[in-house]
């Protein structure tokens, strides 16, 4: 987009650059807005431990019954074709489908919602499937979309760009265009012709999997085309690939309460993100995505831990919108005034708080070298099973963990990925996960195990002196 409005009949306005590839990018760039270190609300270590617990047994249910909630819908559909039935049981099918399909997509993602990683990357691809959303091509879509949240010439996701169009919003509940877009890009993206914005944020070297995958999901739908003129019914793409389109209203229903209509190019999701407090059928369609700040604040915390999280954090944020209602009202009557005038921007009550950052500075002035050449970190007994504390020596930084009793590791504070500091993050099944986008490490050799991180961390020996942690910073553990 780009160029300029007036408004007002006088004031001219510069409008921003959306597109990944445009002036916007390097307009990103300039203001620092790009891989930027972002407000974290404080939150006790030993409670954010607990909140980022995985387990399967919670997602197992709430899988078990969207999945079990769509054959039956399925079921009512085929048994009602096509009789006045047929529309209450589109609806369903269409809304389990292709709406509550969206946020299963993204919780499976992050690789949060079951503990089992297999089981993620299942429902991960069947979402993708459903939504008409080629996995890997979304996957870094949205590992983009965290680090720079609707920062534009950066998000790939900012839905509703400036100045909207309450009209265009209204259309956009059809999801005929949306799904024409997203169906057109798999298109292309079979016949090998990968579009910029793909080529901006995913890298060369996975390509080729974004043409494989888009020809699986593209033959999929054309096969259930070929069956309904085979058979000269239209149950076969209302049941595959056509709820994509009809059921796309619940994705824009919930996903319009997540950012329309607040701040850009902030570095602080309280200001850019909303939480709206939903009833629990909505909560359950939406994997409790309505705790929206608390997720992007923190994505290593699983779906059905969030509302523990809001409780832990909500005195720090601005005031969670009462109802989904509110949060229309509030939306619709901004996208209006946003769309005579660009920048104006909703006032939200956030109070002031300082933002979280622990650590332990073991300065040049009181750490302790060991005759062995060690640096004495702390006193074993001092941190608990699970635990990351930052460790800075000098002008190095790094993450000391507990992994087991008198066993630790330590390793580059700094993920390979984008610079954050790892000590905020999760020890998860001998792993080290990274707060920002859930990229993982081994813990033992500091391999990459899970995307977006590709390139290793270096992990250092540790061992235990008199009941002391000493770090060998200048010895690699495997070494
Ligand atoms: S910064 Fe992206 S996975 Fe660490």
């Amino acid at each position: 987009m780009g160029g300029r409005v007036t408004f007002g009949g006088t004031v001219t306005v510069e409008l921003e650059d959306y597109s990944l590839v445009g002036a916007g990018k390097a307009r990103a760039h300039d203001r620092g807005l790009v891989n930027a270190e972002w407000f974290l609300a404080d939150v006790e270590p030993a409670r954010m431990r607990e909140l980022q617990v995985r387990t399967n047994r919670r997602a197992t249910i709430d899988t078990a019954l969207w999945i079990g909630l769509t054959f039956l819908a399925g079921w009512w559909l085929v048994a009602t074709a096509w009789s006045w039935w047929s529309v209450p049981a589109m609806l369903c099918y269409g809304a389990l489908y292709g709406g509550a399909s969206d946020s299963r997509w993204h919780e499976m993602g992050h690789g949060t919602a079951f503990r089992s990683r297999r089981a993620n990357e299942i429902i991960y691809h069947l979402a993708s499937f459903q939504l008409f959303r080629g996995p890997t091509v979304w996957r870094w879509s949205h590992y983009r979309h965290h680090t720079d949240t609707i920062i534009t010439g950066r998000d790939a996701e900012i839905v509703f760009q400036r100045p909207p169009s309450v009209w265009r919003t209204i259309f956009a509940f059809t999801h005929l265009q949306g799904g024409a877009e997203l169906f057109g890009r798999l298109v292309r993206h079979a016949f090998g012709r990968i579009d910029e914005d793909a080529k901006e944020f995913v890298p060369a070297s996975e390509w080729k999997r974004v043409i494989i995958e888009s020809r699986a999901i593209v033959s999929v739908v054309v096969a259930a085309v070929v069956l309904s003129f085979a058979y000269g019914s239209f149950l076969p793409i209302a049941l595959i690939g056509g709820p994509t389109i009809y059921g796309g209203w619940l994705v824009v229903f919930f996903g319009i309460t997540q950012h329309a209509g607040l701040q850009e190019n902030v570095l602080d999701h309280r200001y850019n993100t909303r939480t709206v407090y939903m009833n629990p059928l909505f909560r359950f369609l939406y994997s409790n995505m309505n705790y929206h700040v608390e997720h992007h604040m923190f994505p290593s915390v699983p779906y059905h831990a969030l509302p523990d999280l809001h409780a832990e954090v909500k005195d720090q944020l601005a005031p969670a919108v009462p109802t989904t209602a509110t949060a229309y009202r509030v939306i619709f009557s901004t996208l209006a005034r946003q769309h005579v005038d660009p920048t104006y921007e909703i006032e939200l009550d956030v109070p002031e708080v300082e933002s979280r950052r622990r650590r332990i500075d073991v300065g040049e002035s009181n750490w302790v070298q060991h005759a062995n050449g060690g640096v004495d970190l702390a006193a074993a007994s001092s941190m608990d099973i699970g635990e990351l504390r930052r460790v800075d020596i000098e002008d190095r930084t790094f993450v000391l963990g507990k992994l087991g009793e008198d066993d630790f590791m330590l390793c580059d504070g700094l993920c390979t990925h984008a610079n954050i500091h790892l000590a905020e993050g999760a020890l998860v099944d001998g792993e080290i996960e990274c707060p920002k986008h859930n990229g993982r490490f081994d813990c033992k050799t500091g391999e990459p195990t899970r995307r977006p991180v590709t390139q290793p961390i270096a992990v250092y020996s540790v061992t235990i002196d008199g009941g002391r942690i000493v770090g060998h910073v200048n010895r690699k553990a495997t070494s």
